[in-house]
């Protein structure tokens, strides 16, 4: 797509947004109605780039997968019913879809080759693939597997007793999913709390799993079923529209239906922190995903610390946290964030090096950044970096600049937003 000219926003943002569907909780839909028996049925499933490479995957591995604009349907034959692709699995953008895959295949008897695009093939692998290869599964790729294009051959896995060295829900998934196909009981423990999604749809597909503290037991040879799956809003969707109302004067918006599971809520207590005026309605429901209504209002804000155990719950809020900061008094701290560096892009240098471009004052750190509060935005030429997040953070920057701004390859949003532009255009109006 040719590059896309966004004006500022001369009023305030005003109105009501659906938030589209969890990605996260997208994926693992797919995923778990392919392993488990009989048909699941999931409403409000996100259609972005990264969960069609997912339907895409499972369709070649043997699953018949049934889109229709409202339901997805999948007729999930167990773990036995995947069959040998004969084509090569290509999982696009999508981190989520490799990784929790690899744990998938790692239990299947059957050759399968994997490839991504230019930035999977940048982000690292061996954090799946060393743990993988200790159950059992034979692994070869790019440097002895540590990058795409990899290969593997699963089957007859071993339970693994695994310490993470990094707080990742892709690596706890990819090990939850293959310990579900080994013989016996292994155990995962987190250096810190990671999205609870994969636990939350084993139980809700008749499965077990135990946690106790940092330590997450999985028993091998489980049978899953079919289920009905109502995917919750995407709070790393809302988190745009969230900013959007705090920093652009006048605003207020309602976003609806969005999840506010506590492993994910972490931008929730950053904008109480920052004196967001940030209100929640919890919805009431089944204890599959908690949602709640959100309504933000403009206000003033106040720079902070953001730190530790809070990072892995906030992860892929940072591009627009950092935005946040750019409009509050002081200076904002981010710490302990090295994971940025491997997510679709370097996420501490394209921040950075974006909103530098349109008069933030911000510095990139080892682990983080630190962001001077109190800037005024200018306007300019900016690039998403094929980064469907740094995309939409300079779309919402857009609407506080002077200026305007022009976004060259604005098309990476539809990874995890089809809707944006139109959602953001029912604000402005
Ligand atoms: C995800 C986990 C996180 C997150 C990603 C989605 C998931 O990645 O950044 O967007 O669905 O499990 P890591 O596991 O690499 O932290």
């Amino acid at each position: 797509m040719e590059s896309l000219i966004i004006q500022p926003t001369f009023n305030a943002l005003t109105g009501v947004l659906e938030i589209p569907g969890d990605k996260s909780i997208s994926h693992r839909s797919v995923m778990f109605g392919s392993i488990a028996k009989g048909v699941t049925k999931v409403t409000n499933f996100l259609p972005g780039d990264d969960c069609l490479s997912t339907i895409s995957c499972f369709r070649k591995l043997g699953v018949v997968i049934e889109e229709s604009e409202n339901l997805l349907t999948i007729y999930g034959n167990g773990f036995d019913g995947l069959t040998e692709p004969d084509e090569i699995l290509d999982v696009g953008n999508s981190g989520t879809t490799i990784r929790l895959l690899l744990g998938i295949l790692a239990g299947r008897p059957f050759y399968s080759s994997l490839i991504g695009d230019r930035s999977i093939g940048k982000r690292p692998m061996t954090r799946v693939t060393e743990p993988l290869r200790q159950m059992g599964a034979r692994i070869d790729g790019r440097n002895n597997g540590a990058f795409t294009p990899l290969s593997i051959r699963g089957g007859g896995l071993t339970p693994i007793n695994y310490e993470l060295p990094v707080a990742s829900a892709q690596v706890k998934s990819a090990l939850i999913l293959a310990g579900l196909q080994a013989k016996g009981e292994s155990t995962i423990i987190e250096p810190a709390d990671t999205r609870d999604h994969t636990e939350r749809m084993i139980r809700k597909f008749g499965g077990e799993i135990q946690r106790d503290n940092s330590v997450i037991r999985v028993k091998g040879d489980q049978k899953l079923i079919g289920t009905e799956i109502h995917v919750p809003g995407d709070i790393s969707s809302a988190a745009f529209f969230l900013v959007a109302g705090a920093i652009v004067p006048g605003s207020e918006i309602l976003l609806k239906n969005v999840g506010i599971n506590p492993t994910r809520n972490g931008i929730i207590d950053v904008m109480n922190k920052m004196g967001a005026d940030l209100e929640i309605s919890h919805q009431p429901g089944d204890s599959f995903e908690p949602i709640g209504d959100m309504t933000i209002k403009a206000s003033r804000l106040k720079g902070t610390v953001i730190e530790g155990d809070l990072i892995p719950k906030l992860i892929d809020e940072i591009p627009i946290i950092a935005l946040l900061a750019t409009q509050a008094e002081g200076k904002t701290v981010i710490k302990n964030a090295e994971e940025l560096k491997v997510k679709e892009t370097n996420r501490i240098d394209t921040v950075v090096q974006e909103l530098t471009k349109l008069g933030a004052r911000i510095e990139a750190t080892d682990d983080g950044m630190i962001i001077y509060g109190g800037s005024s935005l200018t306007g300019g030429t900016v690039s998403s970096h094929g980064d469907h997040r740094i995309g939409m953070m300079l779309a919402i920057a857009a609407q506080i600049c002077k200026g305007e701004v022009t976004l060259e390859n604005p098309e990476a949003i539809s990874i995890s937003y089809p809707n944006f532009f139109t959602h953001l255009n029912i604000l402005k109006k």
